[in-house]
């Protein structure tokens, strides 16, 4: 039986520019590009071979050797910047991070490397944080109040970060890259690169940084010290114009790109802070965002390279003008098959 109802005659038909591929094509308003991604990558000392990270299917802790090869790749696909983080001997940990700012600590010998053997072709950015080096693996020192309570020192952790950026610099690094969430860390830097005749190294500031459990993976990727959590200094997820007033200060204090971080779970933000910056706005897709992407898919449960597009394409379009992701090169892949 038919319903009773008039016919109703559309006036605007949306589905007209979705006809067909080619149509499609033709109104995309975001487009994914290679050179926007930023691909992580984890150097390790001490190391024969390379060690797949568990929770990262797919994302390894690096030899020098297999570090160049996946470089090697990346740059095969167009993705031309690569962050990389240090994973140092356990022994070699202390409670300040000696190992970050050492001439001879993992991070700085690899970022040596990598500029010697891939020059001006790549664009060589550096993790500019303690955690890794830290024996209790806080992203800065540690000192106690007058009631006996552990903290992390924010301005003494200031004078590490700047001894940290001049060794990448120094190193090869064209980018570093604050993630500690210490208030004044980028003036700090920037001022100490400047005095050691550093002025063309770029500082991207991970400026709206939030104590997230997405960061799960990470912790094992970087063979973290961490007991407890970082809730002192990095964000409370339930803010947002925190991470508007935290740009800002980052941009006033000289740099060069702004970060948001994790992506997916704060595309407001992003979005946000896109709208009102007037520097370049990265995000990062984190380790538990890959990690959740990874193991639906491995289950069946989505198709996984249908989400790992959709989910770079929606950060892109919440306003990334670039995105870290452990899907760099496959994705780039991806892009050069369609
Ligand atoms: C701190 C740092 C972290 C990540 C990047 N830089 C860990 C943290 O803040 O606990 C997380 C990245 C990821 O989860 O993929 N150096």
């Amino acid at each position: 039986m038919t319903p009773d109802y008039e016919p109703v005659t559309p006036v605007r038909r949306p589905r007209r520019l979705r006809i067909t591929p080619a149509m499609r094509a033709l109104t995309s308003e975001t487009r994914l590009d290679p050179a926007d991604f930023i691909l992580p990558a984890f150097i390790a000392d001490g190391i024969e071979e390379p060690r797949e990270i568990s929770s990262m299917p797919g994302v390894y802790q690096h030899t020098m050797d297999s570090l160049k090869s996946e470089v090697s790749n990346a740059l095969e696909v167009g993705v031309r910047c690569v962050d990389l983080f240090g994973v140092p001997r356990e022994e070699d940990k202390d409670g300040i991070g000696s190992q970050s700012f050492r001439p001879d600590g993992i991070l700085n010998v690899a970022l040596r490397e990598l500029r010697r053997e891939f020059g001006e072709d790549l664009v060589i950015m550096a993790d500019t944080c303690l955690d890794e080096f830290t024996d209790h693996g806080h992203c800065g020192a540690l000192t106690y109040d007058r009631q006996g309570n552990e903290y992390v020192d924010n301005d003494r952790t200031l004078g590490l970060y700047q001894q940290m950026a001049i060794a990448q610099a120094e190193a090869g690094a064209h980018i570093v890259s604050p993630s500690g969430m210490m208030d004044g860390q980028v003036a700090a830097i920037r001022q100490a690169l400047d005095a050691a005749g550093h002025r063309r190294v770029s500082i991207m500031a991970y400026s709206a940084k939030y104590a997230s459990a997405f960061y799960g993976p990470f912790r094992e990727a970087v063979g973290s010290s961490l007991t407890g959590d970082r809730r002192t200094y990095q964000q409370d997820p339930a803010n947002f114009r925190e991470s508007l007033l935290e740009a800002q200060l980052d941009i006033e204090e000289g740099a060069d790109f702004v970060m948001v971080k994790p992506a997916l779970p704060y595309l407001d933000v992003l979005a946000g802070v896109a709208e009102a910056s007037p520097v370049p706005v990265a995000a990062y897709q984190v380790s538990g965002e890959y990690a959740m992407i990874q193991a639906a898919g491995a289950q069946g449960w989505v198709d996984r390279d249908q989400v790992m597009m959709e989910s770079l394409t929606s950060i892109k379009r919440a306003g990334a003008d670039q995105i870290l992701t452990y899907f760099a090169i496959e994705a780039a892949r991806a892009l050069r098959r369609r």
